[in-house]
């Protein structure tokens, strides 16, 4: 596993809090910003995006898988998301499992409780092998 240097942890956690600060989030209040390494350096981002239907309010991951998607895609190696009061979250299951797709084996994660692998957050993950497994028998 490849350990980040502070000041690429620096440089994620103001993107996410840049991406926090374009949330829209009339409803909860409660904004959301995440940011992540892309493994060819690239940074990309996403804010939580709600709805007056509020079911249908789209989190900030998933603003960021898209993001990432639409840049050409990408493996995603380090991740921190923010809170309106720039304080690390932890990722929604939903959202975890989006970003368990476009991760890197040992993708980390900074959460409330310190730094922490994909599968520590996420553990026996249902992903793309599964159904690559179960296609090719
Ligand atoms: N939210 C996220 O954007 N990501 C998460 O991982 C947790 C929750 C958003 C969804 C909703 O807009 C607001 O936070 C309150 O739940």
């Amino acid at each position: 596993m490849r350990l980040l240097e502070n000041r690429e942890w620096d440089s994620l956690f103001s993107a996410a809090c840049e991406a926090m600060e374009k949330a829209y989030a009339p409803y909860s209040k409660f904004p959301v910003g995440a940011a992540a390494l892309v493994e060819d350096g690239r940074i990309v981002s996403g804010c939580n995006v709600e709805n007056a239907s509020y079911g249908v309010g789209l989190c900030a991951e998933c603003s960021l898988i898209s993001n990432l998607v639409m840049a050409g895609g990408g493996v995603l190696t380090a991740f921190p998301c923010v809170d309106g009061h720039k304080k690390v979250l932890m990722p929604c299951g939903r959202c975890r499992q989006l970003l368990f797709e476009h991760s890197a084996e040992d993708m980390l994660l900074q959460t409330p409780s310190g730094t922490r692998t994909i599968s520590e957050v996420l553990p026996q993950a249902f992903g793309p092998r599964e159904l690559k497994d179960f296609y090719d028998e």
